[in-house]
């Protein structure tokens, strides 16, 4: 089956600009359709590009996937299971509650609340709070926490229907779901309907600088429809009538930037913007030939992952994968790995096990099953959790494991582990 998308567009889904291609993934599966294995013979493709908008300098994929082909009831990333992330948000959510929102009956919305992973936070220090997230089960999740949720899709009518309920809102947060919304005007006019005079709008997301500079291609899947610079979000809040009042750098999934936007002269804008224009000047974030050139070591990537894939097998070898990501799927569907090479990929995410990973069909099986048989090397696909997972797993490692790494380039980490790597 193939989904029915429109065909391949050229012209940029935010300022009708041209679009240059910058890589082209081919046919892939829908990053987080963890199959069953009686339904795998009936799974949906899509064709998976990336390129540049010549005038306001946007990344973003040529094709667009129904909104309900990705996120409905079943959607099964869950937030929580990572604890540097549960970290990072209460470490977020606390300041916001210290520096914006002091006022009287101050009230937060959030878009993509997923498990509640921030709102716990806000909910748990008693503030006026709703996370609208269309995906059923995360937001149940969120909402058996004691966080009041909406499941729905954010956008115009939804952002008014909140307004006249529940009155303007004093921070609208949002974090890695921005990127995943193609049809932004609607969702900047609900902004603009919603938020108070003096409001801010927060929202972070995977950074482009990081992904260029760091091979991380993987980031590069369906959900993420707008790969992100500070160039190309000013040319898409000022074209909404925002102004952008700050940036600040995150380590998170693998580097990322949290945006700060206001009404205009609402704010006075911070001086670190500035450095990171700067910065993308450097790297070439709005030069398409520049970019291209991360082309060239993702098809170094792929040649020299099945390679050692390969070459393990042939000596006999066992190889496993730690990390059922969504990014995994463009790895394992770009490269071509099936269970000829990875036996099977271990998952936390109660949702995902007992699964196989769309397109390479590899089972995902639950961590505790790792220890009771232990393969020879793990593919770590989920490499922004590295840290978190060696040390869970240093049994592993200690009784001779090896961890293959693919970004930025194709390693194996010695059994000093992540410290003797850096
Ligand atoms: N904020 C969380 C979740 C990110 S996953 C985090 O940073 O970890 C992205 C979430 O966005 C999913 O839960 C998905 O259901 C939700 N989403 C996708 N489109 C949306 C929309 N239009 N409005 C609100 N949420 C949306
Ligand atoms: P993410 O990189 O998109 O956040 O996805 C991380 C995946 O890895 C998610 O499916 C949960 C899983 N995971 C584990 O299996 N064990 C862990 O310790 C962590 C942090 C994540
Ligand atoms: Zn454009």
């Amino acid at each position: 089956m193939t989904l029915e998308t429109p065909p391949a567009t050229r012209t940029c889904r935010l300022c009708g600009g041209a679009v240059s291609e910058i890589f082209d993934f081919g046919r892939q599966p829908v990053s987080n359709a963890f199959v069953k294995a009686e339904e795998a013979d009936g799974e949906a493709f899509h064709h998976l590009a990336v390129g540049i908008c010549s005038s306001c300098s946007m990344v973003q994929l040529s094709d667009e996937l129904p909104r309900e082909a990705m996120f409905h009831d079943d959607y099964p990333y869950r937030s929580s299971e990572s604890a540097l992330m549960r970290r990072h948000f209460e470490e977020f959510a606390g300041n916001l509650v210290r520096t914006e929102l002091t006022g009287p009956d101050p009230f937060v919305v959030e878009i993509g609340c997923n498990d509640g992973i921030m709102l716990k936070t806000i909910s748990d220090h008693g503030v006026r709070h709703l996370g609208v997230d269309p995906s059923r089960g995360a937001a149940e999740t969120a909402a058996a926490k004691g966080i009041d949720v909406r499941v729905d899709f954010f956008e115009e009518s939804v952002a008014r229907e909140i307004r006249q309920a529940h009155g303007r809102a004093d921070v609208i947060f949002s974090a890695n779901t921005f990127s995943h919304i193609s049809y932004i005007d609607s969702i900047f006019r609900g902004i603009d309907e919603l938020l108070a005079e003096d409001g801010l709008f927060v929202f972070e997301d995977r950074y482009l600088g990081d992904i260029v500079e760091k091979n991380y291609f993987d980031q590069i899947y369906d959900e993420h429809f707008y790969l992100f610079s500070l160039h190309s979000v000013r040319a898409m809040v000022e074209r909404f009538g925002f102004e952008l009042v700050d940036a600040q750098r995150l380590a998170v999934h693998g580097g990322a930037v949290r945006y700060s936007v206001a009404r205009p002269v609402a704010r006075k804008p911070g001086t670190a913007l500035a450095r990171l224009f700067a910065h993308e000047r450097d790297l070439g974030l709005t030069d398409r030939v520049k970019l291209a050139r991360f082309g060239v070591n993702i098809r170094r990537i792929r040649h020299d992952l099945v390679a050692l894939l390969t070459e393990l097998k042939a000596k006999g070898f066992r190889v496993a994968g730690y990390g059922a990501t969504s990014k995994s799927a463009t790895v394992l569907n770009y490269c071509g790995i099936g269970m000829d090479l990875v036996e099977c990929v271990y998952d936390s995410t109660p949702e995902k096990q007992g699964r196989l990973t769309p397109g390479s069909h590899l089972p995902v099986v639950a961590p505790e099953r790792f220890a009771a048989d232990y393969p020879d090397y793990v593919v770590l696909f989920a490499w922004n959790h590295a840290e978190e997972i060696l040390a869970k797993e240093q049994a592993f490692t200690a009784q001779g494991g090896r961890w293959i790494l693919y970004v930025p380039d194709v390693h194996v980490l010695g059994n000093g582990g992540l410290a003797a790597a850096a």
